[in-house]
């Protein structure tokens, strides 16, 4: 087993057991790509993953929140500055109104710039009687269902990073240029409030917000000046989970001498491939980024512990965010032990909740698809019960879109079955829209402060 002293490299994980590997039918070619990554610069610097880790330990002390959000899968057919300013717009508006009802900083984690790649419940999909590689996400292969958009190509990896750098591009020019106003944001909530049916049960939320900004006016605060008031800061994610691809972007900081994965400013680990003694877990130990593990209903305590002793041996606070996803009605029993068991053994974790992975049903159509209730409902367990163990109910990690898609049911505007086949565009799992997202933060808002 992986131990904290056994030598690790950015290359180790090649010797473990690895799952939902893709077979890349050309070795050759993955290799001569891994190359050409290499010698490409990095997406994010070390200093970027170390002010997150201490945003993070700030959220693991209870003096911030984490709204982690953005597509399950990102696509090479959607690389539009239209869709990536409104999955921007979205988070921050949810930001704006969970920061209120908090009443702590809301750090702004995408699921963007890297989410790529997607693992598996099955290798293989079968069609009439033909078998082919399941669809593993844009970085692997293509999701029309024939051999030759199936077959891994590994020059995706490289379409993959010339689509996260011009992402990262346009999400850096947005936070910083102006866009990300507080004022701005606001007003873009206040037109949800007033505009739709839904946004105006949360009148009181919006009001309240509007006088808070008029007084920070009214004492003579310059909003358009103030940088923490025009800009924000907004950090990136996906699943590390093409380790060839991880291991070209990792480089070591000049500055520490410590490696760090350099695809994104945080990655996280998959409900299916979160084994300790194999490649993913090897992997992630020795970069220095902060790290999710997703912790789904089949988690085992003592491996849990076990993995973060193999994460975290030096307990680093803001190292870890433990993404729970049980389902709404699982997690009531199966989230208190574990925080009790993390608790216990002195690991400083972020919790986070992620409402969607446990809740994914099927349409008579046969459509996956998530309730809009389901999805709260596991939201507004995670905060009871982390009330109840008076422990701080860190984040939220969430599966959006600003396009007005229909892929989950309900919410405001009370999408049914039928409305599926309107615009379902996800190339994997169900997203919530733009007046759901608004819809949820505004719901959790409320009982934030209940
Ligand atoms: C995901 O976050 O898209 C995902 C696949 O999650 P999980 O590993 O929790 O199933
Ligand atoms: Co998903």
């Amino acid at each position: 087993m992986s131990s904290p002293n056994e030598t690790w490299a950015p290359t180790s994980w090649r010797q473990k057991t690895i799952r939902q590997n893709p077979s890349w039918p050309d070795a050759a070619e993955l290799a001569a790509v891994e190359g050409e990554l290499r010698a490409q610069p990095p997406l994010v610097f070390a200093g970027e993953a170390r002010d997150l880790i201490s945003h993070l330990a700030a959220v693991a002390d209870g003096k911030a929140f984490l709204l982690q959000a953005g597509d399950c899968a990102e696509s090479f057919h959607d690389a539009a500055a239209d869709s990536i300013r409104d999955k921007l717009k979205i988070i921050l508006q949810m930001a704006v109104a969970l920061t209120y009802a908090s009443g702590v900083p809301v750090l702004k984690v995408g699921r963007i710039a890297g989410q790529f790649a997607k693992p598996r419940s099955e290798e293989f999909e079968t069609q009439g009687d033909q078998v082919l590689d399941t669809f593993r996400g844009h970085i692997v292969n293509g999701e029309e269902f024939t051999a030759a958009a199936r077959r891994p190509d590994a020059r995706r990896l490289l379409a993959a990073y010339h689509q996260s750098a011009s992402t990262l591009n346009l999400l850096r020019a947005f936070t910083k240029g102006g866009f990300a106003a507080l004022s701005r944001v606001h007003q873009w909530n206040q037109e949800f409030v007033e505009g739709s049916p839904q946004g105006r049960h949360y009148a009181e939320v919006a009001d309240d917000i509007e006088r808070a900004v008029r007084f920070m006016r009214a004492c003579g605060i310059d909003m358009a000046r103030e940088s923490s008031l025009s800009g924000v800061d907004f950090y990136t994610s996906h699943e590390a989970l093409i380790l060839p691809y991880e291991e070209a972007l990792t480089r070591q900081d000049s500055l520490t001498g410590n490696w760090y994965d350099c695809s994104a400013h945080m990655l996280w680990i998959g409900d299916r491939t979160r084994h300790r003694d194999e490649a993913h877990v090897e992997f992630l130990r020795g970069v220095h980024n902060p790290l999710g593990i997703k912790v789904g209903p089949s988690t085992d305590a003592d491996e849990l512990i076990a993995i973060l002793d193999t994460l975290n041996p030096q307990r680093i606070v803001g190292r870890i965010t433990l993404i729970s996803r049980m389902g709404h009605r699982t997690i009531e029993t199966a989230l208190a032990p574990l925080v009790q068991r993390v608790r216990d053994e002195g690991h400083p974790v972020v919790w986070a909740c992620d409402p969607m992975h446990g809740n994914t049903i099927r349409a008579d159509s046969g459509r996956k698809t998530r309730r809009f209730d389901d999805v709260l409902s596991e939201v507004k367990s995670f905060f009871e019960i982390h009330r109840s163990l008076d422990s701080w109910p860190g984040g939220l990690h969430i599966e959006l879109t600003g396009d007005n898609v229909t892929e989950c049911l309900g919410g405001g505007s009370d999408l049914n079955e039928a409305d599926l086949e309107t615009n379902y565009t996800s190339v994997c799992d169900p997203r919530l829209n733009a007046s759901q997202s608004l819809d949820l933060a505004f719901q959790v808002s409320e009982f934030l402060q209940a």
